[in-house]
């Protein structure tokens, strides 16, 4: 070959890179230069593989900014690190938007559906009114049918690990496995509100299957997107590696089974007698299905609630419960603490219920701190600039990934002194109260924050004090103590832990 064209075409290439490379919006946010196909990805990939959040704080710190602007590939990504910021993506309409993915759209069966990945008018009706009216059936809110339905369920779990009923899925050989343990209750819990039954004690294996298709969808994504949503061909080279196959056929067993109890709820459906949220949604579609205007009620739609209430519950909850044991092992004098909050305001006689929350602030401050410090949410959920904006006086162009950096956030010296601490006592001040601001942020903020922050604490904080009440949690003798490193996901998810919990006779 002619070596004139060998020589033209090195120096296209290299004016390529270089091009690639240096390309930046004027004023964009600082942060690391692009490489071809994947941009920026390439080099986070080299400052942590595993965890994208660790890497992104590396490049934040290099930058010296607390808002941080790359390139993934084409897409201009910008996270934002500090309160001020994160605060304004949260509230501001024009960062409401989501991205629109290959993933997304796998989950959807084409479409961007549910309350989580969707974005625009459909978003916000959906979301106000799956609020109000789950509501109803106990979501967000104290319950009575639920808090029992709990009780019942948590007292389950504590009769299996004192040995006084089997149950081998989540108990041998005097050791107990987490997320496992919580499966069964929180699909229940969730399930009840949802599709107004509970799946019977004989169906836990079920149970832990359709939790764990939940879990296995979440390790098989990524917070970013990664390489299946830069390059979506991928999928074909490497169905299994790019995760596609699992986000697939996981999210298929999801959704068949929501369908069926769509199908039956349309079988048995009776305008006397609304049983839940799905006859609910249902009424709502008989009622709107002339409406010239079209109805933003559709039984699709119905299922993708479904699938953001159940999936969202079991994999944020065991993951977050189960990080809180791997911590309190690592540390039982805050164990021992909450053990004697528990019996000085509970006693041992009932398990603690709702009511003793506000009189168990230990408790509370450990669960906070918990969340601060495990971030299971590391990046929030990419949120999308629909217009463009400015953040901080930095300039967002329109369709720009824009994500909360929580990690980043609550692992910041400038506002927690001592980050990589695990100290409950940040969250009280000198008398033992909580504080009356938590700066915290695990549950994002303004109009996207989490539909479940209710549930999800209420919930939480029953299981734990249940178990807490009657276990302390330990490593069986001679084993190290458990790794504190989360599973990499669309968000973190907990390691698969079996603990032992010794009961408490003293
Ligand atoms: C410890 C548990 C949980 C944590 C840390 C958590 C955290 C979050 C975060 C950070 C977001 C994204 C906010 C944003 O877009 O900026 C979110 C969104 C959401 N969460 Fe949670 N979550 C938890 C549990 C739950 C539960 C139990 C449910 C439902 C049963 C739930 C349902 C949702 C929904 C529907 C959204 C989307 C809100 C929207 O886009 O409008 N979450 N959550």
């Amino acid at each position: 070959m002619n070596p004139l064209l060998i020589l033209a075409a090195l120096l296209l290439f290299f004016i390529y890179i270089y091009k690639t490379a240096t390309f930046r919006h004027p004023n964009f946010p600082p942060g690391p230069p692009s490489l071809p196909v994947y941009g920026a990805y390439w080099l986070l990939l080299l400052s942590n593989w595993t965890y994208i959040h660790k890497a992104i704080e590396n490049m934040r710190r290099r930058y010296k900014t607390k808002i941080l602007g790359f390139y993934l590939g084409p897409v201009p990504t910008v996270i934002a690190c500090d309160y001020e910021s994160i605060k304004e993506v949260e509230t501001r309409p024009e960062f409401l938007g989501r991205m629109d993915t290959i993933v997304a759209r796998e989950r959807g069966l084409g479409k961007l559906l549910g309350i989580i990945l969707a974005d625009g008018p459909l978003w916000a009706h959906q979301r106000r009114y799956t609020l109000r009216y789950m509501r109803d059936f106990g979501f967000g809110t104290r319950n009575a049918k639920l808090e029992s339905l709990l009780e019942q369920e948590i007292q389950d779990v504590v009769d299996v690990l004192n040995g006084r009923k089997q149950d081998e899925g989540i108990f041998k050989n005097g050791l107990a496995i987490a997320p496992d343990l919580f499966y069964h209750i929180l699909v229940n819990a969730i399930w009840s509100m949802y599709a107004g039954d509970k799946f019977s004690d004989g169906d836990h294996q079920y149970t832990r299957y359709i939790a764990q298709q939940g879990i296995d969808f979440i390790q098989a994504t990524s917070p970013t997107g990664g390489t299946i949503v830069l390059t979506p061909w991928i999928r074909h080279i490497f169905p299994e590696k790019s995760g596609f196959k699992k986000i697939r056929e996981t999210n298929l067993r999801i959704v068949d089974r929501i369908k069926k109890a769509v199908e039956e709820h349309k079988r048995t459906y009776s305008d006397d007698h609304i049983r839940d949220f799905i006859d609910i949604y249902l009424r709502e579609m008989k009622e709107n299905e002339n409406n010239p205007e079209g109805s933003p009620f559709t039984e699709e739609q119905l299922v993708f609630l479904g699938w953001d209430l159940l999936v969202s519950s079991v994999t944020t909850l065991t993951a977050t419960l189960t990080m809180y044991i791997v911590y309190m092992i690592h540390h039982p004098e805050v164990q021992y603490k909450i053990q004697k909050e528990l019996d000085n305001v509970v006693g041992r006689g009932r398990l603690p219920h709702l009511n003793d929350r506000p009189n168990l602030p230990y408790m509370e401050a450990s669960l906070r701190e918990l969340m601060r410090i495990a971030s299971i949410f590391s990046l929030g959920i990419a949120h999308r600039a629909t217009e463009d904006t400015q953040l901080c006086g930095y300039f967002i162009p329109k369709n720009s990934m824009v994500m909360t950096g929580l990690y980043s956030y609550h692992h910041d010296p400038d506002v927690w002194g001592d980050p990589e601490v695990y100290r409950p006592e940040r969250f009280l001040d000198e008398t033992g109260n909580l504080l009356k601001k938590d700066v915290s942020l695990p549950f994002g903020a303004g109009k996207r924050l989490c539909a479940g922050e209710t549930f999800g604490r209420q919930n939480m904080w029953l299981l734990l004090t249940g178990l807490l009440q009657n276990f302390t949690f330990t490593m069986p003798k001679g084993q190290k103590l458990p790794s504190k490193n989360p599973v990499h996901g669309f968000h973190q998810t907990g390691p698969v832990l079996w603990f032992q919990p010794v009961p408490r006779n003293e």
